[in-house]
């Protein structure tokens, strides 16, 4: 279990992204869930689309099918009743021709039970192919997401999970500290490590030192003010000015340039205070 915290625009899902591509040819089923500010109050929200998409009840599957491989899922997890089914069904959003009876239990019972369940599926995924769970943005986790996480810490260490979440600080799970956890943590970048991002994000342009200097120096090494603000210098006609200017006069300090730009909104979204739009 990998946990992988920093700030907004730091990196994390980049560096997922990554991952995802290094592993791309080996055989494993991957589980990518994010949680959102929008859905911290629905039970299993990030996990239950990735779940129900998985290829064990492809949606080609007449529902008869589905019911079957659920089942069977069911069945070869000795910690599950067959009571189990209709519900996980309904939770999974899967197409039964009539509604699940009610379960008679209580509230709480049913969660727990729920939860045994999504947790035996995990397993059962894993037992056939490694699987890669990734959740991201755990901050914005509802309690029955992390109470899942909680009990998979707690599960045999030996399932074949590689389970890979991010989180921005303060947030720490209670699970931190386990022998199986490594918490990893995206500092900002150092100032040539921010240079040669700026580098890359412009490209073939050609980038004045003063303008390079300007750019490091407002984007305290957050990559996604790096790459906003170089994008914004090279869209605004500024970068031309400012070439003519430095040509004209050297010394010149980035008079001109802007220090932050427009976040569209979904960009917008992850800064919280820091960018106004
Ligand atoms: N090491 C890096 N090199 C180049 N671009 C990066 C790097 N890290 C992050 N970025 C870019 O910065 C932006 C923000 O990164 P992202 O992974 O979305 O941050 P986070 O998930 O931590 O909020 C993305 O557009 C990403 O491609
Ligand atoms: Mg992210």
């Amino acid at each position: 279990m990998v946990l992988l915290s920093g700030e907004a625009g730091i990196g994390k899902s980049r560096l997922l992204r990554v991952v995802r591509e290094q592993v791309a040819r080996e055989a494993y089923t991957c589980l990518e869930g994010r949680c959102t500010p929008y859905d911290q109050h629905s039970a299993w929200y990030p996990l239950l689309a990735p779940l129900a998409r998985l290829r064990q009840w492809g949606l080609d599957d007449t529902p008869a099918v589905q019911l079957a491989t659920l089942q069977q899922m069911v069945q070869q997890c000795s910690l599950l009743g067959a009571d189990i089914v209709p519900s996980l069904a309904v939770l999974l959003g899967l197409p039964f021709p009539s509604p699940p009876a009610r379960l008679p239990l209580e509230p709480q019972e049913q969660r727990q039970q729920m939860l045994a369940a999504l947790l035996a599926l995990l397993v059962s995924c894993a037992a056939q192919r490694p699987l890669l769970l990734i959740l991201e943005d755990l901050h914005w986790g509802d309690p029955s997401t992390l109470e899942l996480l909680d009990c998979l810490v707690d599960h045999d260490p030996t399932a074949a999970i590689y389970t890979l979440v991010t989180c921005r600080p303060p947030f720490q799970p209670a699970w931190l500290g386990r022998a199986h956890v490594t918490p990893l943590v995206l500092d900002r970048l150092a100032r040539l490590q921010a240079e040669t991002m700026v580098r890359h994000v412009a490209g073939q342009a050609a980038l004045p030192g003063a303008v390079l200097q300007h750019l490091v120096a407002h984007t305290d090494g957050v990559p996604l003010f790096i790459e906003e603000l170089t994008t914004a210098v090279l869209e605004s006609g500024a970068l031309q000015a400012q070439t003519r200017q430095v040509r004209e006069a050297p010394t010149g300090t980035g008079v001109g340039i802007p220090v932050t730009r427009h976040l569209t909104q979904d960009r917008f979204a992850s800064f919280p205070g820091k960018i106004t739009a």
